[in-house]
């Protein structure tokens, strides 16, 4: 039966992250794969977690099953940190093996409360996103995010597209730091995206995975909420994957909010199915970490800080790398990696081009130009943008 199987083509962002571990070049920068590092290139483990995990090693006595929805607790606190408000009666919520495995169990339970539903995607987005919702049996559509240059967000067109949609449709929004773009809508599209929604009846999905990387947390949670307070329904998959630094103990979880308070039993029902059927109960030990530092006001203010010092290098990194553009011959018109938000930026590079900048330079990005400017150390920029400028000019 094997035989049969499709060609299954490498995960671009995966192969590329192997492929830059391989490279014996003692100077090859990273800006591929979305992950955090620190000005020595490190991806640190948080204070807060690593004190977390030390009180949570010394205490647990147990390593039975948690239950099917996971820790309700974590969930709660995460999703009341995301939402700004407590978690009313209206919403169920499950954990789930980090953000892919929220978004899986999300587009999971689409399928099963309405399996015609489509689901529309951004273009561009997280290559994984298609695969996660066509994977659990929905039907795709897509709707336009970047202008003709592909700076910034072609709010007009997201909206003419997106006021074409209705009942039957379920529209995936990155709540920020959008992937791979950073490029986010203003509060007053996030207002317009929440009326559209509601007059047309589709159905919110958002994605959120970089809360804390962009403005600040409340910031980065504020359209999210914006659509949320507008709707009867919505999905939300959230990560801890980078904002908790824990990538590899997948940490996530899934909400399903509806105004309707007596639809919410029916809805937590419906995520725990579906969790059962994926994988029976999710990992505990990444979201008990999130729950210790959340629960402990020292911890959570120590996350806070640790957080914020992220974010400012992150945009410290936006602005080295767009000014030592600027600084260079030809060096103009890259103002927008300063403007944009979260860790990523779209360089709108061919294939020869990211294969050029890996090749000759040792700067791996991903394709189309996607770079993680967390990846690169400050005093990098100038070479960065050197490499830029030469690729760019190929
Ligand atoms: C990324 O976009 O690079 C990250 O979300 C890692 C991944 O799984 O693709």
């Amino acid at each position: 039966m094997f035989e049969t199987l499709p060609k299954a083509e490498p995960d671009a962002i995966l192969a590329l992250m192997a492929r830059f571990r391989e490279d014996p070049r003692t100077d090859k920068i990273d800006l591929g794969v979305g992950v955090y590092r620190d000005e020595t290139g490190a991806t640190p483990i948080f204070r807060a977690v690593q004190a977390a995990e030390e009180r949570l090693v010394a205490a647990q006595t147990t390593k039975t099953y948690v239950g099917l929805p996971g820790d309700l607790k974590f969930c709660r606190l995460l999703g009341e940190e995301l939402l700004g408000r407590p978690l009313a009666s209206e919403s169920a919520m499950v954990q789930a093996a980090g953000g892919s495995g929220a978004l899986y169990i999300l587009a999971a339970f689409i399928r099963r409360a309405a399996p015609a539903t489509r689901v529309w995607l951004p273009t561009p987005t997280w290559p994984n996103h298609p695969n996660l919702f066509r994977g659990a049996g929905l039907a795709l559509g897509d709707y336009p995010w970047l202008d003709r240059a592909g700076r910034a967000l072609d709010f007009a067109a997201a909206a003419e597209a997106l006021e074409k949609l209705g009942p039957g449709d379920a529209v995936l929004l990155h709540a920020c730091c959008h992937n791979p773009t950073g490029v986010d809508p203003t509060p007053e599209q996030w207002a317009e995206i929440g009326a559209i929604a509601a007059r047309r009846g589709w159905l919110p999905v958002f994605d959120m995975a970089y809360a804390g990387f962009g403005d600040d947390w409340e910031r980065d949670c504020a359209g999210m909420r914006t659509v949320i307070g507008r709707v009867p329904e919505a999905l939300m998959a959230a990560s801890c994957s980078k904002n908790f630094g824990l990538y590899r103990e997948r940490a996530g979880a899934v909400y399903a909010h509806t105004a309707e308070p007596s639809r919410r039993q029916a809805a937590q029902d419906g995520l725990e199915a579906v969790t059962r059927m994926v994988y029976s109960m999710p990992p505990d030990h990444g979201g008990a970490l999130v729950r210790a530092v959340l629960e402990d006001a020292d911890l959570a203010a120590d996350w806070r800080a640790e957080l914020t010092a992220m974010r400012e290098r992150i945009n410290a990194n936006r602005r080295a790398l767009a000014e030592a553009l600027a600084a260079r011959p030809g060096g103009q018109g890259w103002g927008f990696i300063a403007e944009q938000r979260g860790i990523f930026s779209l360089l709108g590079l061919d294939r020869a081009q990211v294969d050029r900048l890996r090749e000759v330079h040792g700067v791996y990005a991903v394709a189309g130009g996607r770079v993680n400017v967390a990846g690169m150390r400050i005093g990098d920029a100038d070479r960065v943008a050197a490499a830029l400028l030469d690729v760019a000019g190929s």
